[in-house]
This record gives structure tokens, sequence and C-alpha cells, in this order.
């Protein structure tokens, strides 16, 4: 199947895909997921709750049959080192081998930017995010590695995973944080451009403090909680002093922190 797309004077015509969204029923792949419905792709969605296990490998070679690329947005956290590194490799190795076996000629990996910087190694989940990359680009299967900064949406999950009650702890970090959906759209826009490696670093348009920016949200939703911002053991200084911003090449997308409120 085929659609015609008119990009100023040019009219291109764009194969549809088959696309498997590992996490497709996460905050993250239930955007690329639509993104790439509306873009008339077909979608496999694909998480534990839909039979797919990257643990295990179990379910993937069913949702791998005949897809064209494979989009990573699943996710395992925890701040154990030894713990995210041994799952986001194993993972990386399962998937590896199940695309392989079906044949998949691009995989896209979302990650964070500046995950492997030694300054914030001691958040041992960006040690995880890390092995995961590296495994990804020793995997043999062309590849797109997509890194973003902290998404708007960042606080209110940090509020609602480290909420007790009327108080939430919420991370000082210094970002420049982007919109979710803005993600969602360049994964499905690198799926599109076909294996292209380490893309450019994307992130929003303005510099923002964590904790400020979940109180704006927090704010204009009538929400009332007390946030506490905590540093991050080993990494907080890195974390609250530009360590998480882009470095030069990034890409900046909108919407403003401003803009995105307003919209919602
Ligand atoms: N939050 C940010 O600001 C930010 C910034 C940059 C990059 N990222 C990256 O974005 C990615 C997605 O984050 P998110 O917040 O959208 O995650 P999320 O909402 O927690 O969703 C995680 C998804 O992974 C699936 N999953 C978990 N374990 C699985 C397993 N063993 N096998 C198959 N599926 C599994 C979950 O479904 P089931 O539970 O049904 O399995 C769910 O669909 C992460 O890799 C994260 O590192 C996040």
């Amino acid at each position: 199947m085929s659609r015609l797309t008119r990009t100023g004077q040019n009219v291109l015509t764009e194969a549809m895909m088959r696309i498997a969204v590992l996490g497709g029923t996460g905050l993250m792949g239930k955007l690329v997921v639509t993104a790439a419905r509306d873009a008339g792709h077909d979608v496999v969605i694909a998480a534990r709750s839909t039979g797919v296990d990257i643990s295990t490998g179990m379910g993937m070679d069913a949702a791998f049959d005949g897809v064209d690329a494979v989009v990573d947005v699943s996710d395992h956290v925890t701040n154990n080192a030894k713990k995210a590194v041994a799952f986001f490799e194993s993972a990386a190795e399962n998937i590896a081998k199940a695309e392989r076996k079906a044949g998949v000629k691009h995989h896209v990996l979302l990650s964070i930017v500046n995950c492997d910087d030694p300054r914030l190694k001691a958040f041992g989940y960006y040690q995880g995010k890390a092995a995961q990359e590296r495994a990804v680009e020793a995997s043999g299967i062309p590849f797109t590695i997509l890194r973003s900064t902290q998404w708007f949406e960042f606080g209110e999950k940090t509020v609602s995973v480290m909420g007790f009650g009327p108080v939430a702890l919420v991370p000082r970090m210094l970002s420049r944080p982007v919109a979710a959906k803005t993600v969602a759209r360049s994964l499905l826009n690198c799926v599109e451009q076909g294996p292209s490696g380490r893309a450019a670093d994307l992130a929003g348009p303005e510099d923002l403090e964590i904790p400020a920016m979940t109180r704006t949200i927090l704010q204009r939703r009538g929400q009332r909680k007390l946030l506490i911002p905590i540093s991050v053991p080993g990494a907080g200084k890195a974390m609250r002093s530009g360590a998480l911003l882009p470095g030069p090449g990034s890409m900046s997308a909108g919407p403003t922190l401003e803009e995105w409120l307003s919209a919602r």
C-alpha cells in the first residue's frame, strides 16, 4: 500500500509500514502508536499486557512477523545500576535475536540525553540506558537511537510515583524539557527516514528547573501539593548544574511549556 504526501512542491509516495511498538501501552508508546496510525501505518502494540515480554523473549516472534521496523519505548525503572544494566542488556539481546529471525530491517530506540555522561554515573538507571544503547549498536540490526531530554510529563509522573498524600518528592534537575508528543512524532520521522545511527539529540525550547516546572503544571491543573525538591545521591550537583542539557548540534522543538499548558 502507499499514500500520497504533499511536501511543498514535491509529491512523495511513502510506503506504509508495519511497525511494532515495544512498550506501546506506556506513556510514550501510546503517543507513538497514535502518530503511526494517523500516518497510515500498520501498528503492532507489544507489551507484557499484549503477550510480549522483552525480558524473556516471549511473544516476540509473533509480534515481529512481517514487521519493517521496531520502535523500543519500553521501560524498566530501577536505580540499581547492576539490575538496570542486566535488564536492558539482556532485553536488547532478546529483541535483536527476534528481529534477526523475523528479518526486521530497522530498530529505533528512545534514549535519554547524556545518559552515558560520567557525571551522571551514580544514577544507576542511566547506566542501564547507556548499556541498552551499546547493545543496540552492537546488535548488527540497522538502528536509529534518538535521545530526548526530560518531557513535560516527567514532573507529573514523578509526582504520581513519589507522592505521599499532600506531599511529593521531585528531583532537582535543570533540563530543556520537551513535550512527549513532539518526541513521538520525531520517533516516527526516524522510522520513516530509515536507519540513521545516532540521531541529533531532541530537546524543548527553554531551560527549566524540573521542580518549578512541575509546580507550574500542578498549579494550572488546580492540584495542591507540597513539592519537596530532592537531590539524586551522587549525581544531584551534576543534574542541577547542566549535565542534563544537550550539547551543540541538538534539535530544539516546541511547544513551550506555556503553549503546552494552554493546549491541554
Ligand atoms: N520520562 C522522560 O522524561 C524520558 C525522557 C527520555 C527518554 N525516556 C525513555 O522513554 C521510554 C518510555 O518511557 P515511558 O515513561 O513512556 O514508560 P512507561 O509509561 O512506564 O511504559 C513502559 C512500557 O513498557 C512496557 N514494558 C515494561 N516492561 C516490559 C517487558 N518486560 N516486556 C515488554 N514490555 C514491557 C510496559 O507495558 P507492560 O507493563 O504491559 O509490559 C509499558 O507499555 C523509556 O525507555 C525512558 O527511558 C523517558
